[in-house]
Order: structure tokens, then C-alpha cells, then sequence
């Protein structure tokens, strides 16, 4: 049977930015930044996709392109069937908690989507917007229905293939989301305090930040794009041997990166002009953005607007970690497309469902002091993705055959020998000791 791919290198591109883009450029970038002081983690978030992340990224792109198979089979290739391969399992795994919990995410965004398209959220006051979310939060229904509910529509794309759903949705969703934000930014230069906005965003002051801020510019570094659980090598798998992997790595870093930059302009302005603290954190996007909504002309069509585009983001991210699993099942397990689609479905089905009840019939369920929500996003990227990822970057820096890799980051032959030393070099030695660092002050051994 002739394995898919994408059709087109803009595919290719839309399907791999899609994955990129998503709760982390637009819900979590804004709060790590105003948490870390602005400027001065954004210098480091840049200079980790820099260092870290575009040469992480490329080392899947290796695995992936250079076999043309999902991960298990690229290793079983790649390594002339060690047992290597089996790490596979480790990343499915991070892929599957990851989905899970931010699908209950994108469950909170469906709702939001709903109160804004119906009227509920106009005309309220402050203590209002925090009364709505808290008692959506205890609604068990609820928050499992939307969660379901965007699965059921996440996986019926994954249903429809490579090219007529990833490729297809991918190609027409990303554009949008791009329109979307450009008007949201050109509003943002209309709000009384958006120069404060920009400064605060912009302005590098050291006295805010701390080695944590470091930490956090790497975690969020990985998590944006997508790196360590797989994801970009079951992409890659699917990319033509022509395109250059260098070039695309650069595009999609810089893509992902300019709307991280771009939700931050969104938001601060606006944060500043209605009196709002910048540092309001993992609430900013639901309880603080539609009480700033509120106070704007046309607030109700403003706040619907950025709850589609949070959707359109995040869909296209479910999307590329659903195709994780369900490629293993289709090329392991040799399941045809809708058996492995369904299969994953279900199993994720009943993780999210799970996970959405952590804020009300299952908050009192806890582990390290956390409830399971909070415990599959801290498992998920603090451990799950940089593991993954110290394991790529080592496995193509040490194990890999060298010709291969040359081969693979030079299909571009204007890429001078010096870059591509550099990506070796920091996939040989930055990146596995960054990670292990991380890694070691995470679980508390640093
Ligand atoms: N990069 C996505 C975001 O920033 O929201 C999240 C993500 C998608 C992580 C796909 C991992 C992944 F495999």
C-alpha cells in the first residue's frame, strides 16, 4: 500500500506551523512573559528556539523524512532493529497526556466560544467574569461535554487522512488565523496605553527576572514547537524528499515565534489601557480578556473573533498530536485508518474526560500536590517532552549515521558546512546538557 504524505510543500508548512501554533503561543506565551518580567524572557525564549529549539526540531525532521515511517519504524531502521525503538512508547505516552489535557483546554474555549456567540459574557462586571468561570469549572456536564465534543470534530478530521484532512484543514485554517491576529494587533494600536503595553512587553528590565525565567523561556520553547513526543518526526515522514528541512525548521520556528510576539502585542495594550495587571497568569485569556472585551466598542464581535482564533490554533495542534498515535497503530499495528483513528479516540476520550473532572467531581483526587489536570500539564512538559527531546537530540547527534544526517540537513546544498556543523554541535553537547539540567532542577535534583 503507497504510504501518504503531504501533497505540497505549503501543506507541509501549514500542517507543521498548525502544529506549532496554539494554547501555547496564544494563552500561554502572554502569561509566562508577564509573569517573567516581558523583555527579558522574551530575548531568552528567542534565544532558546535559537539554540535549542530549531536544532531539536531538525533532529526530528532526520528521523522522519530520512525513513519516511512514523517513529518505531524509523528507529527499527534507523538502528538496524535495536531495541532503541521501543523509546517510541515513551513519547506516544507524552503525546496522549498532552492531548488530553489540552483538549479539556480547548473543552473551556468551546464554552467561552459559546457565552460570547449567545450574549452571556456582555455587560458583566468583574466579579461576574470570575463567577462564570469558577462556575463553569464546577459544572461536571459541562466541561466533559465541550471536551468530548471537540474531540469527536478533532478526530473526524484525523478520519479524513493525511492530505484531505491535516493537509486540507491545515492550509485553510492557518491563513485565517493569521488574518485574525493582524486585525487584532492593528486594533491594539488604536488603545490609549498601548505604547505602555509595547514597553512592557518590549522594554528589557533584568530586576524581573530570574534563573526560573530561564527554565520556563525553555520549557515553553518546547512545548511551542512541538517538539519531543514525536510529533514533528511523524510530520517529517510525511514531507517529499525535496524540501529543503533546514529551510522549513527556519520558517516554522520564525512563524510560531512571530505569533507568540503577535498575541503578546494583542494582549498588552490592552491589558494596560483597561487597568489590568499584566501578571494576572493562566486566567489573563478567560478572565481577563472578555472583561476587557466588554469595556471596547463592539466588544461582543471582538470577543467571539479571538475565541475562534484561540480554536482555530488549537485544533490544528490536536490534530498533529492525534496523528502520533494513530500513525503507530496504521503502520505497527497494521490497522486501517479508521480502526487506529477510533481506537485512539476512545482511549483519549476517557484520559480528557477524566482530566476535566479534576475541578469539581475528582478535585479531591491528588498526587505531589496536584490535581490530575495539573499533574498531566506538568508531566507533559516537564518531563514527557524534554525527555523525548534529549533523546532525539542525542540519538541523531551520537547514534545516527553521519552520512544521513549530512545527507538530510544539506538537501539544500546553499546550507554552508559551518550551519550545519553548528546544528551537529548543539544536538551533540547544548542541547542534551541544557535538557538534563532542566531536567535535573525540575524533579528537584539541582
Ligand atoms: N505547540 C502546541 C502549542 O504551542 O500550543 C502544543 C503542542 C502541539 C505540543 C503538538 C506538542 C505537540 F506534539
Amino acid at each position: 500500500m503507497k504510504r501518504s504524505g503531504f501533497a505540497t510543500r505549503l501543506g507541509a508548512i501549514a500542517a507543521s506551523v498548525g502544529s506549532a501554533v496554539g494554547l501555547g503561543n496564544i494563552w500561554r506565551f502572554p502569561y509566562e512573559a508577564g509573569e517573567n518580567g516581558g523583555g527579558a524572557f522574551i530575548l531568552v525564549y528567542v534565544l532558546c528556539v535559537l539554540l535549542l529549539g530549531i536544532p531539536v526540531m531538525l533532529s526530528e525532521f532526520v528521523i522522519g523524512r530520512s525513513t519516511h515511517k512514523s517513529m518505531m519504524g524509523a528507529l527499527d531502521q534507523l538502528t538496524g532493529g535495536s531495541k532503541i525503538k521501543w523509546f517510541t512508547l515513551v513519547c506516544i505516552t507524552g503525546a496522549v497526556i498532552t492531548l488530553s489535557f489540552y483538549s479539556v483546554v480547548c473543552g473551556w474555549v468551546c464554552e467561552y466560544l459559546y457565552l460570547a456567540m449567545t450574549g452571556a459574557l456582555s455587560g458583566r462586571t468583574m466579579e461576574e467574569y470570575r463567577g462564570i468561570f469558577t462556575t463553569f469549572m464546577a459544572s461536571p456536564w459541562r466541561c466533559v461535554g465541550w471536551t468530548v465534543l471537540f474531540l469527536v470534530v478533532n478526530f473526524a478530521v484525523l478520519l479524513r487522512g493525511v492530505q484531505k484532512g491535516i493537509e486540507r484543514l491545515s492550509t485553510l485554517l492557518m491563513p485565517l488565523l493569521f488574518l485574525l491576529l493582524v486585525i487584532f494587533c492593528v486594533n491594539s494600536f488604536t488603545m490609549p496605553k498601548c505604547r505602555e503595553g509595547l514597553n512592557f512587553m518590549f522594554a528589557i528590565d533584568l530586576s524581573h527576572f530570574t534563573w526560573h525565567g530561564v527554565i520556563d523561556a525553555l520549557g515553553q520553547a518546547f512545548m511551542s514547537l512541538s517538539l519531543g513526543v514525536a510529533c514533528l518526526i511523524t510530520y517529517s515522514s510525511y514531507f517529499s524528499d525535496k524540501t529543503s528541512l533546514t529551510r522549513d525548521a527556519g520558517v516554522i520556528a520564525f512563524l510560531d515565534t512571530l505569533v507568540a510576539l503577535l498575541a503578546g502585542v494583542v494582549i498588552f495594550p490592552a491589558v494596560f489601557s483597561y487597568g489590568f495587571q499584566p501578571e494576572a497568569g493562566p486566567k489573563l485569556v478567560f478572565q481577563v480578556l472578555p472583561a476587557i472585551f466588554e469595556q471596547m466598542s463592539g466588544g461582543q464581535i471582538w470577543c467571539v473573533l479571538f475565541f475562534v482564533l484561540l480554536l482555530v490554533a488549537s485544533l490544528t495542534s490536536t490534530i498533529s498530536l492525534s496523528e502520533i498515535p494513530v500513525s503507530f497503530l496504521i503502520e505497527e499495528r497494521k490497522m486501517s485508518r479508521t480502526k487506529a483513528t477510533l481506537w485512539c479516540a476512545l482511549v483519549v476520550v476517557v484520559v480528557a474526560s477524566v482530566c476535566a473532572l479534576s475541578f469539581n467531581v475528582l478535585d479531591h483526587v491528588k498526587a505531589f500536590g496536584m490535581n490530575i489536570f495539573d499533574l498531566l500539564n506538568y508531566a507533559s512538559a516537564n518531563i514527557f517532552m524534554l525527555l523525548g527531546g534529549l533523546f532525539t537530540a542525542t540519538f541523531v547527534g551520537w547514534i545516527v549515521d553521519r552520512k544521513v544526517v549530512r545527507e538530510q540537513l544539506s538537501g539544500d546544498s546553499r546550507l554552508s558546512p559551518l550551519v550545519r556543523n553548528f546544528v551537529v554541535f548543539c544536538l551533540r553537547f547544548v542541547a542534551p546538557v541544557a535538557i538534563l539540567l532542566i531536567f535535573l532542577y525540575y524533579v528537584g535534583l539541582l
